[in-house]
């Protein structure tokens, strides 16, 4: 996949993450509720500014962000969630495996955007590697015992 066209579809998964996180914030239940409601809130204020940085990035490009939602679940490729409670540990599992995903997700960017000889999305995108490898470290470190 060329870069442009990657950097849409992570932008398309951003747009997915955005309601998922509201999903996980809205329906997480348990011992961790308060802790968890705000964490949530806080990744999906994340993810919108992700998704504005991203998007403006590919217009400074000369390149079209998708801006629609049937458009991004057409190219996305993170999982939506159902409406209904999901526990506290499950939520920091979710969260787990989605934030290893991000990790891989933003390396294949900073490649593409390196081999393209394209040092400012590299960098764009270095900056989100470092945010998902701390929040990584962070939901390892608070189900840890
Ligand atoms: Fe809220």
């Amino acid at each position: 996949m060329k870069l442009h066209e990657k950097m849409n579809q992570y932008l398309a998964n951003q747009q997915v993450m955005y309601m998922k996180l509201h999903n996980l914030h809205w329906y997480v239940k348990g011992h961790s509720f308060f802790t968890l409601h705000a964490k949530l809130e806080e990744l999906y204020d994340q993810a919108a500014d992700i998704m504005d940085e991203v998007a403006e990035r590919l217009l400074a490009l000369g390149a079209s962000p998708v801006a629609n939602l049937k458009g991004a679940l057409a190219i996305a490729r993170v999982e939506e969630l159902e409406d209904k409670p999901i526990s506290s540990t499950d939520t920091v599992q979710k969260l787990i495996k989605d934030t290893e995903f991000w990790i891989r997700d933003t390396q294949e960017i900073v490649s593409l955007a390196d081999e393209a000889g394209d040092g400012a999305t590299a960098d764009q995108f270095n900056g989100y590697l470092a945010e998902y490898q701390k929040l990584l470290w962070m939901l390892k470190s608070y189900i840890a015992s």
